[in-house]
């Protein structure tokens, strides 16, 4: 079973990319959502349509959540978690870093997920208990012990008017310490970077499950902590995301709560 998973998983993804790379840096419609610069494109909607139509193909049956489209057929105990572009307003304006984020949960579980970046060629994977790979190779969390020398990423939400911690200031603290913060665009990505070892943790406010569902486990799987702004045990459908190699987790967390 979980070799057709992984497959229709990977099969899914790649036909997804072949309709990103087609439009990228040509000319699609953009509307904007509940917000200004929440985005929603052509190539989205395409891209979930082609995703879903392969997954529907071999499990007709499987409960499918999908930022676009909403839920699917929502009574089996598997569950696809779809965003089909993460970081739309980076592909909106050609900017390479986006990609295709598919993650699948059994029985409330996460047990495989992908991220793809068709424009970098990054596959990133896992399926649990079994590790995250990118491009097929091994990938670890960093080392580094000390938040001093660790390199940071994070993400803004669309508007924040509801919100008590103010997600600028949590970012100047860290400015104000002298660590680098660097802002993607892409919340899936910048877990998988994490992930890679290439940022040591990753903070963001307000995301959704489809952000999110594939890069928790590939964190997990690459020996990473993630939890809320509290520390607590972490669910994709929370609103506080904390990302780290582990090993500065708590460092940060006395910044960021
Ligand atoms: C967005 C990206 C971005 C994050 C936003 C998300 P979208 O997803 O992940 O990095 O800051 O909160 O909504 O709209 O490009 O799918
Ligand atoms: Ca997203
Ligand atoms: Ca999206």
């Amino acid at each position: 079973m979980n070799d057709k998973l992984k497959n229709t998983l990977l099969t899914a993804i790649h036909e997804g990319a072949k309709i990103l790379r087609h439009y990228f840096e040509g000319s699609f419609e953009i509307k904007s959502k509940d917000t200004l610069n929440n985005l929603v494109t052509e190539v989205d909607k395409k891209a979930e349509e082609a995703i879903i139509n392969i997954i529907q193909g071999e499990f007709p049956s499987h409960f499918i959540l999908s930022e676009e489209v909403g839920e699917l057929s929502t009574e089996s105990n598997y569950k696809w978690i779809i965003d089909p572009i993460d970081g739309t307003v980076n592909f909106a304006h050609g900017i390479p870093i986006c990609c295709i984020s598919i993650g699948l949960e059994l029985e409330g579980k996460m047990i495989m997920g992908a991220v793809f970046n068709p424009f970098m060629n990054e596959l990133f994977f896992a399926e649990k208990g079994k590790g995250a790979f990118l491009n097929n190779k091994p990938i670890h969390v960093s080392n580094s012990h000390q938040i001093e020398s660790a390199c940071l990423v994070t993400g803004f939400p669309y508007k924040w008017a509801t919100i008590d911690t103010d997600p600028i200031k949590v970012f100047e603290k860290f400015i104000r310490m002298g660590l680098p913060v660097r802002r993607l665009g892409s919340a899936a990505i910048d877990l998988c970077w994490v992930a890679a070892g290439r940022f040591d943790g990753f903070w963001e406010y307000n995301l959704n499950p489809w952000d999110i569902a594939a890069g928790y486990l590939i964190i997990e799987e690459a020996g990473g902590k993630i939890t809320n702004f509290k520390g607590e045990s972490y669910s994709v459908y929370d609103k506080e995301t904390l990302a780290t190699n582990g090993k500065i987790h708590d460092e940060i967390l006395k910044v960021i709560s």
